[in-house]
């Protein structure tokens, strides 16, 4: 039988209590297939574990997880700590550390599930963004110079290689293929003119291999308005770091919502292990109540076992999950239920019972 090592880091807040949920789904997956299974190791990283010891990991925590196959992540983030240090000593070392250089992020309004879009039909919206997750704007490179003076200067860079556009470019465009779909770009070609005239020329010449792909490109200011007037245009989407990011928020809110809003940090070449997570926040404002919606925890799981290759089963998660949605009776506060959260995840594994 195939075992599945998996490294747990529930983070802080609600990251714990969602997580939890999220394992009794691959537990119940694992046991109802019976062909392969699940070994977890948690590891108690994340802002409490910095307060304690001054940094979010185990020094050697990268060396740790290396030889994990997949990460599962809650989320991380807590009063008392700054949010720079918990993202990039946490979740962005492990996503450059491991190469986990696209995120992709499903934007699908499932039947059941709120969307404040008025005249929009489920249809409508059913999109995958693929985000660049390694360099562009979130690279890191920059300075900060006289620190406290008045002449104080800060250069924050966006570093955008060949071979990091090529390959997302190239993922989108192959996943298109795959699922049939048009593929659509975003970038700024006419503000940035060096980064995203690159992108746009890069998106160009990597489509000469894909003549079979329907392409359109816009820019990110218009992709946004239409993503809220007529959101049925995008199907599969390609963009960089910083716009996948606040366009995967703007989706999560038309599509159910932060609680439904998972994403796969992958590296494909299964070189390094890839980390699964729920776009959310550690949301301390609902922290400690069973109240955090897992639903998006339970999706980004549907997601580990696609990328292990248990489509079946991936699917089978995402009808449990728009069943529940659907039925409406067993739902956390933020859909408008008053479920706890271990009521909802007890709920999808007794649907992926039926
Ligand atoms: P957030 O996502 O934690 O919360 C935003 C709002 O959505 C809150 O009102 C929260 O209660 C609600 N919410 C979020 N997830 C929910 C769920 N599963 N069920 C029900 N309601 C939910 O974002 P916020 O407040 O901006 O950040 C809080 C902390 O989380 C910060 O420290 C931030 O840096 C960190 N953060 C961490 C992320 C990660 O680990 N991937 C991503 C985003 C924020
Ligand atoms: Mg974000």
């Amino acid at each position: 039988m195939k075992v599945h090592k998996i490294a747990v880091i529930p983070g802080d807040g609600i990251g714990p209590e969602v997580l939890e949920e999220g394992i009794k789904i691959l537990k119940k997956t694992a046991c109802l297939d019976g062909g392969f299974s699940f070994e977890f190791t948690h590891f108690p990283w994340g802002c409490e574990y910095y307060l304690k010891h001054g940094r979010m990991m185990d020094e050697n925590g990268i060396e740790i997880l290396k030889d994990f196959d997949a990460i599962y992540l809650g989320a991380v983030g807590a009063p008392g700590v700054p949010d720079h240090i918990s993202l990039w000593e946490l979740l962005l070392n492990i996503r450059k550390s491991f190469d986990q250089y696209i995120n992709l992020r499903p934007v699908v309004l499932l039947r059941g599930a709120p969307c404040p879009l008025k005249d929009v039909k489920c249809e409508d919206i059913n999109m995958i963004f693929v985000r660049e997750n390694s360099e562009g704007e979130y690279a890191g490179s920059g300075s900060w110079l006289y620190k406290g003076k008045p002449n104080e200067v800060v250069i924050q860079n966006s570093v955008f290689s060949r071979i990091g556009c090529e390959r997302v470019i190239r993922y989108a465009y192959n996943l298109a293929r795959e699922k049939g779909k048009t593929l659509t770009s975003i970038s700024k070609g006419n503000a940035l003119n060096y980064s995203m005239v690159f992108w746009d020329q890069i998106f160009k010449e990597v489509g000469l291999e894909y003549p079979d792909v329907k392409t359109y490109s816009y820019l990110v200011d218009a992709a946004s308005m239409f993503m809220v007037k007529d959101p049925k245009r995008f199907e599969i989407v390609v963009t960089s770091n910083l716009f996948g990011d606040i366009l995967t928020d703007l989706g999560a809110a038309i599509a159910g919502g932060l609680g439904l809003a998972a994403g796969a940090n992958l590296n494909p070449e299964h070189k390094f292990p890839s980390m699964f997570e729920p776009i959310h926040g550690s949301a301390p404002d609902i922290a400690g109540h069973n109240i955090a919606d897992p639903l998006a925890a339970i999706w980004s799981a549907s997601q580990m076992l696609e990328f292990f290759g248990y489509n079946k089963w991936a699917q089978r998660i995402l009808d449990a999950v728009e069943t529940i949605m659907w039925e409406g009776k067993r739902l956390t506060p933020d859909m408008g239920g008053s479920s706890t959260t271990s009521q909802v995840g007890d709920e999808v594994a007794a649907i992926l019972e039926r």
